[in-house]
C-alpha cells in the first residue's frame, strides 16, 4: 500500500495514526510497570547499598501541604532531568521509586527559581527561616515572594487538622502507615507553626540519595 493511498483517505489516515501512536505507547509505557527500579520501593546507591524510601512522617506531610496550598509548585520544580547541566548543579538525577509516595506527585516543569528535588540538607534551618520571611535578606536579587505569615499560623488549626485522617487515606493508595503513626499524627504536629513543618518537609526533599551528591 503506497503511502499516497492513506494520505488521500483520511479514514484509513486515522486508523493508521491511531495504531502508530499506540505501538508507540505500548512499547514505551508498558515495560515500566514490570521494570525492578520503577515498582520497587528500594533503590541501590553506587556502592549497591540499598536505600529504602519512606513515606513522609506526619510532620512533613503537613508540611508538604503547606506547599501544595502556597502553589510553591508554580516556580519549583522537584525532578532533576538526566542532563549534565542539572546533575552538576542540583545532584544525582531523580529516579522513579523516590516519587512512589508523593500523591499527587510535585515533578513540575516550571522553575522561576531552582528545583527544589535534592534541597534537603543544603541550607541550615535558620536559613530557610529567613529566606521563608524574606528571601530578600539571604538572596538579594531574589524575587521569590515573603511568606511571614506561615511562623504565625499553628499547623494543627490548619494543614494539621485532619493529619491523622490524612495518613488513613494514603494507606488506601498502598503508602504504608502503620496504626501507630495515624494514632500519633496529631501529637507530632503539636504546636508547630506553618513554618516548621514546612521547613521539616522541605530538608527532607532528596536525603534518600544524598550520597550521590
Ligand atoms: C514567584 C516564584 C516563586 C515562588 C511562588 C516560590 N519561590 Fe522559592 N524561589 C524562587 C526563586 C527565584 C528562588 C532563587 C532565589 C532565592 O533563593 O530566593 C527561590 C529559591 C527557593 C529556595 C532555595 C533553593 C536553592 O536551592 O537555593 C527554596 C528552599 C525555596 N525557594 C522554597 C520555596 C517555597 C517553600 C515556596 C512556597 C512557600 C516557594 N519557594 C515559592 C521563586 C519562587
Amino acid at each position: 500500500m503506497s503511502q499516497e493511498k492513506i494520505e488521500k483517505n483520511v479514514g484509513l489516515l486515522i486508523v493508521c495514526t491511531l495504531l502508530a501512536v499506540l505501538w508507540g505507547g505500548l512499547v514505551e509505557i508498558l515495560p515500566l510497570f514490570f521494570q525492578e527500579s520503577t515498582t520497587t520501593a528500594t533503590l541501590k546507591d553506587e556502592a549497591g547499598n540499598q536505600l529504602d524510601v519512606k513515606p513522609y512522617d506526619a510532620v512533613a506531610l503537613a508540611g508538604r501541604e503547606v506547599f501544595i496550598r502556597e502553589g510553591c509548585y508554580n516556580c519549583h520544580s522537584q525532578m532533576i532531568r538526566p542532563f549534565r547541566a542539572e546533575t552538576e548543579r542540583y545532584g544525582h538525577y531523580s529516579v522513579a521509586a523516590e516519587s512512589r509516595y508523593d500523591h499527587p506527585f510535585q515533578w513540575g516543569s516550571k522553575r522561576t527559581g531552582p528545583d527544589l528535588a535534592r534541597v534537603g540538607g543544603r541550607y541550615s534551618t535558620e536559613w530557610h527561616r529567613t529566606h521563608l520571611r524574606n528571601p530578600r535578606d539571604v538572596v538579594v536579587e531574589s524575587n521569590m515572594p515573603a511568606y511571614s505569615w506561615l511562623k504565625d499560623a499553628r499547623a494543627k488549626d490548619t494543614v494539621g487538622r485532619n493529619i491523622d485522617a490524612k495518613l488513613a487515606a494514603l494507606t488506601l493508595v498502598g503508602v504504608p502507615y502503620t496504626k501507630e503513626d495515624i494514632d500519633g499524627a496529631k501529637a507530632a504536629i503539636g504546636d508547630l507553626t506553618e513554618e516548621d513543618v514546612l521547613i521539616e518537609y522541605l530538608q527532607g526533599l532528596g536525603t534518600l540519595l544524598s550520597n550521590f551528591r
